[in-house]
């Protein structure tokens, strides 16, 4: 039977946003895997940062340390420094540590192990899990606000965020394919990203618009919805 995470993969190899840390449609018909440093290096530059400003920093990165034995190897002042501009410095001293722990700990492999990946500097479950899928392939769920946003709005979901997130959480899990779900998972980040936007969602040309619930509700633009925050 035909799943709708097929359909999104579908349109993903014809759509899929090319960044720097992606492995082009050329190489990837050749077999060519994505490189787990450089998985890792984006996920946690794209942490609190959108892709526009994280893609000159990333470049700049892995031209001066190819591997994670070359960053290991850097003085923490030269990391520091390259970091400047990014924000949220802590990200670039665990960036150091991790580094450090994956050669004394790996053989200067990234472990291909969701929990080891997990007891590493600066891995929290979303990371983890995105390095996980992505790296690996390994059938790891990973939500982000995109693909609260997909989940919301392909089950018609009102219940507002924060109090969503399980249920979403749970959508996102059910969807997700045994196959290539590291493709799949970055597929539902770029729908969010560019048709099923938060203001004006181009349903028309949405690879799952005949299955999206909202769509047929024509509640799409209005979720997901979210609890007031309180004013301080
Ligand atoms: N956000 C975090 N990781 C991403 C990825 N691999 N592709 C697109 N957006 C992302």
């Amino acid at each position: 039977m035909r799943d709708l995470s097929d359909d999104l993969l579908e349109w993903y190899d014809v759509h899929a946003r090319a960044m720097p840390w992606r492995v082009s449609p050329g190489a990837k018909k050749a077999g060519a895997r994505p490189d787990p440093y450089a998985v890792w290096m984006s996920e946690i530059m794209l942490q609190q940062t959108t892709v526009a400003a994280v893609t000159a920093y990333f470049q700049r990165f892995m031209a001066r340390w190819p591997t994670v034995a070359d960053l290991a190897a850097a003085e923490d002042s030269e990391v520091m420094g390259e970091w400047a501009g990014l924000g949220y410095y802590a990200r670039a001293r665990n960036l150091l540590k991790c580094a450090r722990a994956v050669v004394a700990d790996h053989g200067g492999q990234f472990p291909a192990d969701h929990a080891a990946l997990l007891k590493l500097p600066g891995i929290g479950p979303y990371t983890a899990a995105a390095i996980s899928s992505i790296a690996f392939d390994l059938r790891h769920v990973v939500v982000d606000g995109n693909v609260e946003r997909v989940m919301a709005r392909m089950f018609d979901e009102h219940t507002p965020l924060p109090a969503a997130k399980p249920i979403l959480t749970d959508h996102a899990e059910r969807l997700t394919p045994d196959q290539r779900p590291g493709d799949y998972a970055q597929a539902v980040m770029d729908l969010g990203a560019t048709i099923c936007s938060p203001k004006s969602p181009a349903c028309g040309i949405c690879p799952w618009r005949d299955p999206c619930a909202a769509r047929l509700a024509g509640t799409a633009a209005e979720l997901p919805k979210k609890t007031a925050k309180k004013p301080k």
